[in-house]
């Protein structure tokens, strides 16, 4: 069988070489787009007079015969003909005879490729942002519901001060705020139609770009034809922004596995998200957690191998380009998944505000509280912390907390204790009282809520 290219060669293909080209394997998945992105331009073929209005009435019949075909299942792609472009326009000439032929003037599978995977990860950037709100709807949820559930906040995993739970859910609504910024900006790059540049070029034809970018709902076209052919940028972009937004999802992830562990006891997964395991019948395991920490390093590989696929190629378009699409699709999958999953989970998790609010009561976190109340009685801070200091160390020896010393330590330590220091060192006052712009206190989280809120 002759190739749709063959008209210059003396050998027929043989099938295991073929089978290396090909990537109709996997960039079938961009049958809509390619139908789509040929739609625009056969209208634009008529409506610059180079097709006649029979010819693309023709010709659009037939692609959306092909378009229902794909719809069913119907469509018996094969490697013989190499990717997605090849194989529909067979089919094209299969349906409608010669005629379809016409569909490929002025425009080469470098331009025909680069469009459909713009209007891809136009389609799938969206549904991603969408998900992205999803989750950040569950964490507004759950941080409503935990205004005043108190949780030790920590600085190298060791107990610092206490944090309203809220407060720190809220921390990744913001991660999240700005992945959904990023993407959405990427959106700008990915939303230019190379439509048009043919394989390099340009063409002889009087082909009319800024037509079919608009059929095409792009707000513009690249300005130069070589760049539009070889430019990957806006997925080395999406595969960026992913990977940050994984980063964050893996670092939540891994809270959620801390907090589900024994040691902690600060939630419980839900039965869905959970599993046992097959030969230990008291466990239960938060694979989903760890499974999306571990995805996390196949989204940062996917950016990287495009990054690598990329420095070296001269312009414009070069086979080893072919190499962007795996990674992507696998990316988008892995990112929907993973926040799909994660909105879950966050859903339906128990907070044990119980164990968190006891938590908060067995440490040295109102430690800094106690310095703040001597420095706003005018000692200088530093010796402040040095009084702490030894009145911790003091209670250490003594196996009590800060809020269980006698009075009299107090007074050892500084003429400038008053009683009302065991009121000051509670955890809910030393929450309450971080009421700096962003930070922990009560009315901030509230405000933090409400402006959540507003954005989702
Ligand atoms: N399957 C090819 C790809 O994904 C389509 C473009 C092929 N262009 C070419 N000149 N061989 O990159």
């Amino acid at each position: 069988m002759t190739k749709l290219w063959g008209g210059r060669f003396t050998k027929t293909a043989e099938e295991w070489v073929d089978a290396f080209g090909a990537s109709i394997g996997f960039d079938q998945k961009l049958v809509d787009e390619d139908i789509e992105g040929s739609l625009a331009h056969v209208t634009m073929l008529g409506k610059c007079e180079i097709l006649s209005s029979e010819e693309v009435e023709l010709i659009k019949g037939g692609l959306n015969i092909l378009r229902e075909k794909a719809k069913k299942g119907e469509l018996e792609f094969s490697v013989h003909n190499e990717d997605i472009h090849l194989n529909l326009e067979k089919f094209l000439i299969d349906e409608i005879g010669p005629v379809g032929g016409k569909l490929h003037t002025g425009r080469s599978r470098n331009d025909q490729v680069a469009t459909d995977m713009h209007l891809y990860l136009r389609n799938q950037t969206e549904e991603i942002m969408s998900a992205v709100k999803k989750l950040q709807e569950a964490i507004v949820c759950q941080a409503n519901d935990h205004i005043e559930t108190l949780i030790p906040g920590y600085t190298h995993l060791q107990r610092a001060q206490p944090v309203s739970f809220s407060h720190h859910l809220l921390a990744y609504f913001w991660m999240l705020e700005r992945d959904y910024s990023r993407l959405s900006d990427s959106l700008k790059r990915v939303n230019i139609s190379p439509l048009g540049a043919g394989a390099l070029a340009g063409t002889t034809f009087p082909i009319d770009r800024e037509y079919s970018a608009q059929l095409l709902e792009f707000e513009g076209i690249y300005e130069n034809s070589l760049d539009a052919v070889s430019d990957r940028d806006f997925i080395v972009e999406f595969l960026a922004a992913s990977s940050t937004l994984m980063m964050h999802l893996s670092r939540f992830a891994e809270e959620l596995i801390l907090w589900s562990s024994q040691e902690f006891q600060f939630i419980e997964m839900d039965d869905t998200f959970a599993t046992g395991s097959s030969i230990m019948p008291q466990k239960k395991n938060p694979d989903m957690a760890e499974l999306i920490r571990g995805k996390t390093g196949r989204v940062y590989g996917n950016l990287f191998s495009l990054l690598t696929t990329l420095k070296g190629l001269p312009l414009a378009y070069n086979k080893d380009m072919q190499e962007d699409k795996e990674g992507m699709f696998d990316t988008v999958e892995t990112v929907k998944g993973s926040l799909l999953i994660f909105a879950g989970m966050i859903e339906t998790m128990k907070v044990k505000a119980e164990v968190m609010n006891e938590a908060v009561h067995q440490d040295f976190s109102n430690a800094t509280e106690l310095a703040d109340y001597l420095a706003t009685k005018g000692m200088p801070f530093r010796e402040a912390h040095e009084v702490v200091g030894k009145l911790v160390l003091t209670a250490i020896n003594k196996g009590v907390f800060l809020l269980e010393l006698p009075f009299s330590d107090y007074k050892d330590a500084s003429d400038l204790f008053e009683e009302d220091i065991y009121e000051v060192l509670q955890p809910k006052t030393v929450v309450a009282r971080r009421n700096s712009a962003g930070g922990t206190g009560f009315e901030q989280v509230k405000k933090a809520l409400a402006k959540a809120q507003s954005l989702l």
